[in-house]
């Protein structure tokens, strides 16, 4: 099914503290003041029901299945409220991280069989997939240094970051494509942004332009 499109859709994916949110947040004030109509969304959350599943898959321990399920359930809830109808008005949409990760966290580091992640992948999203991933490649225990959130999966410790690591360049060599890989150093917020814009004035007719 065919729920778009018009729109461009762009996933942030990374391991914890590869600083996706601060991006996002630049990237938005700069496309807005080139005129574009961006949104920005999470995942899990955007919406009332999905910041609920939120709570939950972040708060308790539970079998990963379940834990997948619920990351489905926010997933497809939030394509029909927002998601969806933004790429039918021809929005930007950056999104927080999106299918990727629950191959990445789920799959990958969980060890739910792959090939099963993808079909609840393609289930939760009709089949909808990114225009563009933009992954923030950091190394993981810098990355654990930074991160702030303090939610389950950081617990988890290194190891399980590298776990989630290495689902991220399994699905980017499955799609080489549609990803944008940034090496996360020693670049400001503000570096990063401006690559990113660069690299969607490449790819989509979003003029690139310094503001
Ligand atoms: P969040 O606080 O948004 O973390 P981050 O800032 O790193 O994005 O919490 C989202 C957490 O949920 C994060 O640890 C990754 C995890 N996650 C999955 O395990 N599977 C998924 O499908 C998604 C979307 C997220």
């Amino acid at each position: 099914m065919n729920q778009r499109k018009k729109g461009i859709l762009i996933s942030f994916e990374g391991t914890e503290g590869s600083g996706k949110s601060t991006l996002i947040r630049l990237l938005i004030q700069k496309l807005e003041a080139m005129k574009i109509e961006v949104i920005a969304t999470r995942e899990p959350g955007g919406n009332p029901v999905s910041e609920k599943i939120r709570e939950t898959v972040l708060n308790f321990d539970m079998n990963p299945w379940t834990e997948l399920l619920l990351y489905e359930a926010a997933r497809s809830e939030n394509l029909a409220q927002l998601v969806f109808p933004a790429l039918r008005q021809g929005k930007v949409v950056l999104c927080d991280r999106f299918t990727d990760s629950s191959l990445a966290y789920q799959g990958s580091a969980r060890g739910l069989p792959w090939e099963k992640v993808k079909v609840l992948n393609l289930i939760a999203t009709q089949g909808l997939s990114p225009d563009l991933t933009v992954f923030l490649d950091i190394d993981p225990e810098t990355g654990l240094r930074r991160a702030q959130d303090g939610n389950r999966f950081e617990a988890e410790g290194v190891h399980f970051q590298e776990k989630v690591r290495r689902g991220f360049l399994r699905a980017r060599r499955e799609h080489p494509s549609t990803w944008f890989t940034l090496k996360v150093q020693n670049q400001t917020p503000e570096q990063l942004a401006e690559a990113v814009l660069k690299e969607l004035a490449r790819r989509f007719r979003i003029r690139y332009k310094t503001v």
